[in-house]
This record gives structure tokens, sequence and C-alpha cells, in this order.
């Protein structure tokens, strides 16, 4: 797709009623649509957000003695954090540009730390529960880290004796969270950085998710709670470092989240400084080199303007509305939540063999919702906020006819894309998955590109106007063939 810049340059009202033409295909997270990507909190919320935004919009944090403000803003966002996570005068911590962003310095800060106090270490390793963020993966191949996936209990919670059976001499830490993006479930902190201290290794609590959202959780009453929330931070001796995000439940503009340490000798490890470059001396205390300002102011007008009694009540109502969601759904007897989740990450899944999650995922997307797919086992995934309380009668209403439909359509597990998520989810064929994605990512970012309808072919290639020969391969049809016989046989021998 060719495109070039324009002669001359659009009004200002061309140029934003372009782009809102654009978003218009977005999902409609505004109408509470979409579980997940956007964590809304009101109208005048965003609203100052925007203003907050708009004021640093220029501003380099890459400087910190050009932009003194940003410093103090950053300083001002890592002490209220480190405030709200029980740490000491000896905690301390950056800001970066999100939750990946923050695993990644984690994981580099503790490589470079083994470094220096580990020297046998050839190739470093992470011991993470298998329900880790995928960001960890991606800090393992930026880094040259082996991550060691370890299985978790029946409740999906890591297990903390797998975890220590795969400590070894080249481990250099351990990695929970709090709560896990795929179930909601929060891993045994305590049991981690009890294993950690026992075998003298830092300990990562991944609160990225959780990190804006716990605190003001555990002041709750218990009745308004769904749980009691296990301690999690540096509350629990062990713990030496937590990633939260404000853009998340901070409700804070994209593009920021904290990582935190219990002590200077990790942080420093994650600093990069050139000091013989001919361009001066360069220092740089994250990934990024310039740091957007208007992501930082943002983030401290977040915290001020809410405050703790904006949190609070606003983890009331979040957990009302997971309360309504975890309910609703355990009350329709085909489906059920998976594991017991705290909070307001809720995945969940048909009971037995006749309702498929995919196949109700498909009949809530024909019905206008936005679905998030698991991979193991097979099931749907939700990020609560609570705006969702508005539809949550909209929504079970539908998911509960989404159910009855597929019921009385066992076809409907062999049709759109259900077949196609059931045979990406099969471990034999990681390897098709794979080069499936790679070409999906390169047809994206390649010069036909662009904004396209794309996704997992299921039958041929993704993108409409890519000319055949440069489509990717779609899964072979023969697979998905095989895939709707061994289904419709096993349905057969169960009714036999
Ligand atoms: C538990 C957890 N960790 C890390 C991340 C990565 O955060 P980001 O998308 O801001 O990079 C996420 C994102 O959802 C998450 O849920």
């Amino acid at each position: 797709m060719a495109v070039s810049l324009p002669p001359q340059g659009l009004s200002k009202e061309e140029t934003l009623e372009r782009l809102r033409a654009m978003g218009g295909n977005d999902v409609r997270w505004r109408e509470h649509r979409a579980f997940g990507l956007v964590y809304h909190h009101s109208d005048a919320h965003t609203e100052l957000m925007q203003d907050a935004h708009n004021l640093f919009l220029s501003a380099n944090g890459l400087n910190p003695m050009a932009f003194k403000s940003l410093q103090r803003m950053e300083h001002d966002v890592v002490r209220i954090a480190v405030d709200l996570f029980h740490g000491n005068d000896a905690a301390v911590g950056t800001m970066s540009s999100g939750g990946t962003e923050s695993i990644l310095l984690a994981m580099l800060a503790y490589r470079q730390h083994a470094r220096g106090h580990r020297k046998w270490i050839r190739r470093p390793e992470v011991v993470v529960p298998e329900s880790a963020h995928a960001a960890f993966y991606k800090a393992g191949e930026y880094f040259d880290i082996k991550v060691v996936s370890t299985p978790l209990q029946s409740d999906y919670r890591a297990d903390v004796d797998a975890m220590g059976s795969r400590i070894n001499r080249n481990t250099i830490a351990l990695v929970g969270s709090a709560p896990c993006y795929p179930y909601g479930v929060m891993d045994p902190i305590a049991d981690i950085a009890a294993l950690g201290r026992e075998r003298g290794l830092p300990v990562h609590v991944d609160a990225c998710l959780g990190g804006f959202l716990l605190p003001f959780v555990e002041r709750l009453n218990p009745e308004e709670r769904i749980a009691e929330i296990p301690p999690f931070d540096f509350r629990v001796p062990g713990v030496t470092s937590i990633s939260a995000d404000l853009h998340k439940y901070g409700y804070a503009a994209k593009g920021a989240s904290v990582i935190l340490y219990s002590d200077m000798a990790y942080l420093r490890h994650q600093f990069n400084l050139s000091t013989d470059w001919c361009g001066g001396i360069y220092a740089s205390p994250t990934l990024a080199g310039t740091r957007p300002g208007g992501a930082i102011a943002a983030a401290w007008a977040a915290l001020h303007s809410l405050g703790e009694e904006g949190y609070v009540s606003n983890a009331r109502a979040a957990m009302e509305t997971a309360k309504t969601y975890i309910n609703g759904i355990n009350a329709i007897p085909e489906l059920e939540v998976l594991g017991n989740p705290p909070v307001t990450i809720v995945a969940y899944g048909g009971h037995g063999p006749d309702v498929g999650a995919y196949a109700v995922g498909d009949q809530l997307e024909a019905r206008g919702w936005h679905v998030d797919r698991l991979q193991r086992p097979e099931s749907l995934h939700m990020i609560l906020n609570p705006g969702h309380l508005r539809v949550a009668d909209a929504y079970l209403t539908e998911l509960r006819d989404a159910v009855e439909y597929v019921k009385t359509h066992p076809d409907t597990a062999f049709e759109g894309s259900a077949p196609m998520y059931g045979l990406i989810a099969k471990a034999p064929l990681r390897r098709l998955v794979r080069k499936q994605v790679m070409g999906i990512m390169e047809q994206m970012h390649a010069a036909a590109g662009g904004g396209k309808n794309i996704g997992l072919p299921a039958e041929g290639a993704y993108a409409e106007g890519v000319p055949e020969e440069e489509a990717i391969a779609p899964i072979p049809p023969f697979l998905l063939k095989a895939m709707r016989v061994k289904a419709q046989l096993g349905r057969l021998f169960r009714r036999a």
C-alpha cells in the first residue's frame, strides 16, 4: 500500500476527522464491550489525563536536569508506590513505559547482578510458574536468560515444590504473580519468597495487573471482598522486586508502570552508562532513551487526583462487578470459573465436553462482544472494571443464549474460529502456529499491511488485497478436517 506525505498539510479539522474515522472500527470499549486492553475510570478522569498529558507533551525525562519537574514527578510516583507496597526507605525504583518494560528491566537487573555475584554462571536461568506473563519469555530472548516454566497446582496457582525442584546453580531469580494474567489467581508469594530466602535467590513479584488494585481491595470490609488478599509485597521477607502498572488499575494514561526493588543493590544493575561516547556522557535508567513527559505527568495526576479514597471506592465497585460476573457465570450449569480469582481477572470454560468455550466465544462475538481466549485450558478471559457492571445483565443474558445455542447446535464446535483455536492450542502444532503467527506479523508490517483484517487464518490468507502468492500459508485444511472428524467421533462415542 503506497503511502506518502500529503503535498500540503491537512487542516486541523481534517486531520482529526481522519483519525476519528480510523478509530471507528476499533473495539467498542466505551460501551464496555471489551474486557481488557482499556482501563476506563470515568470521562472526567480521562479528560484530566488528557490535560495532564498535554501539559508535558514535549517534555523529555531523558535529561532530569533539564526537566526537574519530571524527575520530581517520577520520584513522587515511585515513593507513593513504595508506600503502597510497604517498602522501607531502602526501597527504590523507576517508572517505565509499561509492564513489559518493568519486567524486562527486573530480569536485566538480576542477570547483571548475578554476573557480579555468581560469576560461575554462563547461561542464567529464571524459574517461573507456567502462568507468568509472556514478557518473561521476551526478557529471556532479549537477554539470553533461560526461562524455566513450572507446572501449576490444580487451582492454577504456582506449585512452589515444582519451582524448587527446578532451581540449580544457574538460577538467578524466582517469579510469582499477584495475580497472574491467565487465571487471575494469586501465586503463593510468601512460599515463593521463603524458597528464595532458603536458596539465596531474589524474588520478583509481577503485580503489573494487580498492583494498583490489591492495596485498595485490602482496605475494604471483608464482606465487600471476594476473598482475603494474602500479603504479596515488600511485607513478605524475600520479595526483592515488584512491577506494577499505572496504566492498568492505576487509571493513568498509557505508557506508565513502576519497577521497584527492595534495595539499590539491585536497581543499580538496571542503569546503563556510556561514559566514553563522543556524544557526551550518556546515562539512562530504563530501556528508553527519550522518556515521554506526558505519561509521567499523567501518572502523577492520576495518583493525586484519585487519592486513596478514589482508589478504594473504585476497588469497591470493581469487587461488586467481579462478584456479579463470577456468580452469574457459575450459575450457568454448563460453565465454570477457573480456580478462585480473588479480584477482577476471570477465566471460564465449559464444564463438560458438550459446550466448548471457543464455540461460546464465537457466539458472543456474533452478539457484539469482544472476546479473549486462553489456550490452556480451552477458556474465555475477562479483565473487569466498574463500568462492566452496567452491561452485566446484558452480557450474562447473551452468555446464557450463547451456551444454549452451542448446546443445541453441536456443529458450532466445528465452525467459525472454534476449531482453529482448538487446533492451535494442541501441543504438537507449536511450530506450525509459530510459523503462522510470524507470517501474520510480517504481513502486518510489510508494505502491503496496515490496518487490514487480521487474525489467524483458518482456511486462507488473512489480508484482503494481498496477492495469493504473498499470502501466508493457511493452517492446512486436512488438519482442520482431521480435528473435526476426531471431535465428531469423540461425541459419537460419548453418546454410545
Ligand atoms: C500480569 C501481567 N504482567 C505483565 C503484563 C504486561 O504489561 P504491558 O502490556 O503493560 O507491557 C501484563 C499485561 O496484561 C500482565 O497482565
